[in-house]
């Protein structure tokens, strides 16, 4: 694992300041939750209702000012296409590059009978076998309620992440759970989002290809993995990157998205700390009808990071991602989980126990204990919290958009960049060399 050592100098330009992206684009499971909480909401009616106007017009908004900050390909080209027929397109230039070809190899032509649709590839079993060498056990890397997850290796030496399903459970929901993350990753294309490659489904084996991570999870670098922890700069830059690939999929793709499970480890690094989100399996297509703002459905997520309003109605809207957003915030600053069943009880719910603190004006107290208290470090930190509080708002009317929070963190980055400037500015009047003062005197 990899990661900016925090004594490198200028490790935070890595990353150049105007990266052209201000939204080229913008949250651990309880292991019992998905169970409970789908019991819980097993006798929710389905229905819609409601209004959409400001929702296109948002859209509408969100499309006239950044399209030409999202990386695209012909897929996304396309889609810009026909939001253009639409008459939301963009004013902007928008940089075209085909990420089937950049990617050596790791998608077939686009003539070639493997396109099922554009963004999904049918692999054959005898493809996935040589890439896992037989889902050889020492090529798995993780483990999640959908099954293990293995690296993989293309023929092309391209690198391959491949979830393979339980198939014990197969049969009952994550079926539904296969079909709609194959929806989902086949329709989005943002560098923030794990690229999804294409999938296999034959006979019982269901088995999903997508970009192979380096660098693993938030949470692995928040719990210090290597003896290396985040500085603050690094979790600010993480920050923006999710709200950015947030506000893509609830903006931007064809559908809204709304991802439903965001959280630290479904955030996976690259080598350069770039966040990208994984693990679209709870998504579902968002709303997009005419008199429609919320969807109602059984409740999916994971526990700590679920939206309090989603619990109690079962209405599905992006703010519940907000919600989520605002736990993974106080869960960068605090470096705590959003559930810390060793402490005490009052300190067992990490959120509570931060917005208590930060009311009070003790948001010193709740700084990671592995980041030092810069100036720098402390002003930052009273802004995130800031934004988490809102984000964390009772009711979801009040929360800010996902477009507005990766808005506001990119100014607290900027705010944060310049102040880590000038507190590494030399200081003249502290600056002058004694021996020179002494010969004047
Ligand atoms: N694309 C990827 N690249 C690299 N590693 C990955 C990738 N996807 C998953 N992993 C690794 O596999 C682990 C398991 O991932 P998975 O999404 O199946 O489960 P999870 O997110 O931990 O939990 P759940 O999905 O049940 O909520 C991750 O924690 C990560 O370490
Ligand atoms: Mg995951």
């Amino acid at each position: 694992m990899q990661q900016r050592s925090s004594s490198q100098p200028g490790r935070h330009n890595k990353r150049p300041f105007d990266r052209g992206t201000f939204f080229a684009a913008t949250p651990n499971r309880w292991e019992t939750s998905r169970s409970s909480a789908a019991s819980l909401a097993s006798s929710a009616a389905t229905e819609r209702s409601a209004s959409s106007e400001p929702k296109r017009n948002l859209l509408k908004a969100f499309l006239n000012s950044i399209v030409a900050l999202f990386s695209s390909s012909k897929t996304a080209a396309a889609s810009l296409k026909s939001k253009a027929a639409r008459g939301l397109e963009s004013p902007y230039a928008t940089p075209v590059h085909d990420l089937r070809t950049s990617r050596k190899g790791a998608y077939p032509g686009r003539d070639s009978p493997r396109w099922k649709e554009p963004g999904m590839i049918q692999f054959t079993m005898g493809e996935i076998l040589k890439a896992t060498k037989n889902f050889s056990p020492t090529l798995k890397i993780g483990q999640g309620g959908f099954g293990i997850v293995y690296k993989g290796t293309l023929d092309d030496g391209s690198l391959i992440a491949i979830k393979r399903a339980k198939k014990a459970i197969y049969n009952s929901h994550l079926n539904v759970e296969f079909q709609s993350e194959i929806k989902v990753l086949g329709q989005i294309e943002h560098f923030n989002l794990v690229r999804f490659f294409g999938y296999l489904e034959e006979n019982e084996e269901r088995v999903i290809v997508v970009e192979y991570v380096p660098n693993g999870t938030l949470r692995d670098h928040l719990d210090g993995i290597q003896g290396n922890y985040l500085d603050l700069g690094a979790r600010l830059e993480i920050a923006v990157d999710v709200a950015h690939a947030v506000t893509y999929l609830h903006m931007y793709a064809d559908y809204p998205i709304i991802h439903r499970d965001i959280k630290s480890s479904n955030i996976l690094l690259t080598e350069n700390l770039r966040a990208k989100v994984a693990d679209f399996g709870f998504a579902r297509l968002g709303v997009n009808e005419a008199g429609v703002t919320h969807i109602s459905t059984q409740v999916k997520g994971t526990a700590g990071y679920l939206d309090p309003e989603y619990l109690r109605t079962f209405q599905l809207t992006d703010k519940s991602d907000v919600f989520s957003f605002g736990v993974l915030l106080v869960e960068l600053v605090s470096g705590r989980r959003p559930i810390e069943r060793k402490r005490e009880l009052k300190e067992r719910l990490t959120t509570k126990w931060a917005m208590k603190k930060f009311m009070q004006g003790k948001a010193i107290q709740i700084l990671d204990p592995n980041l030092p208290h810069t100036s720098a470090n402390n002003l930052a930190l009273e802004k995130i919290l800031e934004l988490a509080s809102q984000c964390l708002a009772p009711s979801r009317q009040t929360r800010p958009s996902m477009q507005n929070c990766a808005q506001i963190l990119w100014n607290i980055r900027k705010d944060y960049r310049e102040l880590l400037l000038s507190d590494s500015l030399p200081q003249f009047s502290h600056q002058r060399n004694p021996s020179i003062n002494s010969d004047k005197s």
